[in-house]
């Protein structure tokens, strides 16, 4: 009842889409092969909220994470901000394609939902 499946062929590679989930959005990423690597490079003692990519994104080509900015709840945009991942306009924090927070003054990365990959491409969330 809580929980969404997504079939992941539906999202293409670049494209962050957005979906409700419990009354929330829910940002499903396909990310690049360069944002991949990019965010796997960063140096975790460099981070706000430190955690390396690894532990955020159980599959490298699919970040997700709620669409609730950690500083008062807005809703982040995708595919902006100074850091290639999302950036929330009431403040202006600044996460990467991790959804790690790296400028602005949000104090935590965005939360990651429990979530399952499953055959067929399907994923899990809830
Ligand atoms: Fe996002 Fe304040 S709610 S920066």
């Amino acid at each position: 009842l809580a929980k969404i499946e997504i079939k992941l062929a539906d999202i293409p590679e670049g494209k962050s889409v957005t979906f409700k989930w419990r009354g929330k959005p829910l940002f499903i990423r396909h990310r690049t092969p360069e944002e991949i690597s990019t965010e796997q490079g960063v140096a975790v003692n460099t981070l706000r909220d430190p955690q390396h990519d690894n532990e955020r994104a159980q599959k490298p080509e699919w970040l997700v994470v709620l669409g609730v900015c950690t500083h008062l709840g807005c809703v982040p945009i995708a595919n902006a901000g100074d850091f290639g991942g999302y950036y929330c306009p009431c403040h202006g924090s600044h996460y990467d394609a991790s959804g790690r927070i790296r400028k602005g003054p949000a104090p935590l990365n965005l939360e990651i939902p429990t979530h399952e990959f499953q055959e067929g491409g399907i994923l899990v969330v809830g």
